[in-house]
């Protein structure tokens, strides 16, 4: 345990996370700090957090992967437009169907569609295959397609979806506009409220251990995650893929974003925070630690296998060619050792799951805890 100044800045912001009192950029410096003993308190306090308000239902969705085209050329992502040896996909609307079918039957309560920024897929075209999803499978449905109109993204509301990701990526607006040319950090924001003006459940988030980011922007990304009221928040180590500039730099550290995994359950206690596929990708059974580290969601990846591999954004070996059935098997098999199942519903937010009732109820046994 580290003693001195920085110990006990650790301690003060443990305990004023335990109170759930607004953590400072300065309290999250220091539970990003954590080492041995210390991370092992942040995860045990992330864990015991996830259970106040998730008890043991870990949600699993169902992730399809329907385009990879993408107009955009982030210096990180394998389907960056530069990427000319990439061969390109784009499921039609009866095929997409079919898979959401699939899943559906599969058990997943929410599907959610996820593809490049293909302009080739209209918002009406879009906004017809999620009516026509919603009208036949009981599912929700969450949509991962990047930066659109607001025209556009009205119109999938009104066609019944019901959350929308779009991660941030990052906090610091230099490293934003350097690692998405042509893009800002203020327009990125601007859709997000968007997004929540037009009342969907709303998800941000950010990668770690990108080329020049620092341990303050990584704090501000947790604040302004709180700031825009995001929902869900998804978070994975950035991972060098070779087809792109940022070959050669170095991937995001395991550890250190299972810290960050754990602050952000500690700043925004009642989100939606999954164990990202990007953890699998740099260690093995990566998501399953992270479900001890405060995570609460699991997205499964429901796209047929012949596309899965063109869906390249990171090199990952782990789920590549798993079917779903199998990897359902795996998730029940890691939530049953781990005393946590399956949850039946949709997993909604939970400000819109029950209202106030779960949070009160999340907070009543937690208030009278002792604090230290
Ligand atoms: N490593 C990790 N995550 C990445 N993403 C894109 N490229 C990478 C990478 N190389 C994430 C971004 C994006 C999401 C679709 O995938 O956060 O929002
Ligand atoms: Fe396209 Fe998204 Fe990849 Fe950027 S991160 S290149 S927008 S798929």
């Amino acid at each position: 345990m580290i003693n001195g100044a920085a110990g006990i800045m650790f301690q003060e912001a443990l305990a004023k996370a335990r109170r759930m009192a607004p953590l400072s950029v300065h309290d999250l410096l220091a539970l990003l700090r954590a080492q041995d003993q210390e991370a092992e308190m942040l995860f045990a306090l992330a864990d015991e957090m996830r259970a106040a308000f998730f008890g043991n239902e870990v949600h699993l969705r169902g992730i399809i992967e329907f385009s990879n085209y993408c107009v955009q050329n982030c210096l990180y992502c394998g389907l960056r437009r530069g990427n000319t040896e990439l061969s390109r996909y784009r499921m039609d609307k009866e095929e997409l169907m079919e898979v959401s079918r699939q899943a559906a039957a599969l058990g997943f309560k929410t599907l959610v569609l996820q593809s490049g920024e293909d302009p080739r897929c209209t918002g009406a075209v879009l906004a017809e295959i999620i009516s026509g999803i919603k009208k036949e499978l009981d599912v929700a449905v969450t949509l991962s397609v990047g930066e659109r109109s607001r025209a556009d993204y009205a119109a999938f509301k009104e066609a019944g979806a019901d959350r929308y990701l779009l991660k941030h990526e990052t906090a610091d607006p230099v490293l934003f506009r350097r690692l998405r040319p042509g893009a800002t950090l203020s327009d990125r924001l601007r859709k997000l409220w968007w997004l929540k003006e037009l009342g969907y459940q709303t998800g941000a988030g950010n990668m770690i251990g990108l080329p020049g980011q620092t341990l303050e922007s990584i704090a501000l990304d947790l604040i302004l995650m709180r700031q825009v009221g995001a929902d869900m928040a998804g978070i994975g180590p950035f991972i060098p893929h070779a087809r792109t500039p940022l070959k050669n730099c170095r991937g995001g550290d395991f550890a250190f974003t299972l810290k960050v995994l754990a602050a952000a359950r500690l700043a925004l206690p009642g989100v939606h925070l999954p164990a990202t596929t990007a953890m699998d990708a740099v260690r093995k059974d990566g998501r399953k630690k992270a479900l001890r580290c405060g995570a609460n969601v699991v997205m499964l990846n429901v796209t047929p296998v012949h596309y899965r591999r063109r869906y390249c954004i990171y090199p990952v070996r782990a789920v590549m060619d798993k079917e779903p059935e199998e990897q359902l098997n795996t998730f029940q098999a890691v939530l049953a050792e781990q005393g946590k199942k399956a949850g039946t519903g949709y997993g909604h937010a939970l400000r819109l799951a029950a209202g106030n009732l779960v949070i009160a109820r999340a907070l009543s046994p937690w208030q009278s805890s002792p604090v230290e």
